[in-house]
């Protein structure tokens, strides 16, 4: 199955369906699941250091028999690496993970840093840290410049941030990879990115399996309708608004489902845009305080940039 491409602000083509990885890491499942995906037509993986699973799909992508070329691999710098000088590093410990040459898209994971002997999600509000975004972004840039990178782009990334970082870019972000399904549905965020020209990468397109867009009666009977089912209805909503997306799966029948998506009609894509319900599965400010700001900007207390 051929997956179409959205070409980014720098001209390289993004495969607008790949293959999310993240709490895929069962030992040997993953490795499976990136091979059955790559068969079924996949070309766009979708990888993080905090997944702590590159090397299970660094070992499937050094045996599969399509060329590297043909794939989109995507990784991203977690927040103890933001120290400028950490960053080439930080890259190539993930391309020694994942046994490549060069990413296709590195993305800076959040807009905060925490220190750098903190390598786990379970940090304290005394290890975040303030690393001004654009030394962190800088050195990215540089990275394009050698090679190893052929397109950088945020993460998690609200507007106020991006309108204080965008005029400061050299390489504008080529995407921006945040939340957004039917119960978080970013319109403005979404706009704006799309205005200067940054693809939306959306994540937990599904819902995430913890956020209830797969049992939405609305979704449902629109799957009825179309003979699919709500994952492929969220999905389908998702690239109609020009969101490329990443599902997470292990299973292959879900995985080949995942990229059988529909031609939904304008009425559907408009009136599942009306859907009110908004709850997000991601939040990383937990009872942090100095990181409200991520998700709630009018709390905001924007950080150096
Ligand atoms: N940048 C960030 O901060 C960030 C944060 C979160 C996620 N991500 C990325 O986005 C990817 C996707 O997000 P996600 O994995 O949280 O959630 P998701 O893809 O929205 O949902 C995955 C869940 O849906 C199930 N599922 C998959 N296909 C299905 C189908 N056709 N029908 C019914 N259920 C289905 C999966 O179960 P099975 O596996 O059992 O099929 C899993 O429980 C991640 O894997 C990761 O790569 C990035």
């Amino acid at each position: 199955m051929t997956i179409k491409n959205i070409k980014l602000n720098n001209g390289v083509l993004m495969p607008e369906i790949g293959l999310g990885t993240w709490k895929a890491d069962q030992t040997g499942v993953l490795e499976q699941t990136v091979k059955t995906a790559i068969d079924l037509g996949y070309r766009h993986i979708d990888c993080a250091k905090i997944y702590n699973n590159q090397r299970e799909i660094g070992k499937a992508l050094k045996e599969t028999s399509v060329p590297r070329k043909e794939l989109f691999i995507t990784s991203k710098i977690f927040q103890n690496k933001h120290r400028p000088e950490l960053v080439p590093g930080a890259v190539d410990e993930i391309l020694d993970e994942l046994q490549l040459e060069y990413l296709d898209m590195l993305l800076m994971h959040w807009p905060y840093a925490i220190r750098p002997e903190q390598d786990s999600a379970d940090f304290t509000a005394d290890e975040v840290e303030d690393v001004p975004i654009m030394d962190t972004w800088k050195a990215m840039e540089a990275l394009v410049d050698s090679g190893k990178v052929r397109a950088i782009g945020v993460s998690n990334f609200n507007k106020t941030i991006l309108e204080k970082m965008i005029p400061q870019c050299r390489i504008v972000p080529a995407t921006n990879q945040v939340e957004v399904h039917p119960y978080n549905q970013e319109h403005d965020l979404v706009a704006y990115c799309q205005s200067k020209g940054i693809v939306i990468t959306g994540y937990c397109p599904l819902g995430g399996g913890k956020i209830n867009v797969m049992n939405d009666d609305f979704i449902k009977r629109i799957a009825e309708a179309h003979c699919c089912t709500p994952a492929q209805v969220s999905l389908s909503w998702l690239l109609a608004r020009g969101i490329v997306v990443i599902p997470k799966s292990n299973h292959e029948i879900r995985l080949k489902q995942n990229l059988q998506t529909v031609t939904l009609t304008s009425d559907e894509i408009r009136m599942i845009g009306h859907i009110k319900t908004h709850e997000r599965k991601v939040d990383p400010s937990r009872d942090i305080e100095q990181l409200k700001w991520v998700f709630h900007e009018d709390q905001a207390k924007c950080p150096v940039i």
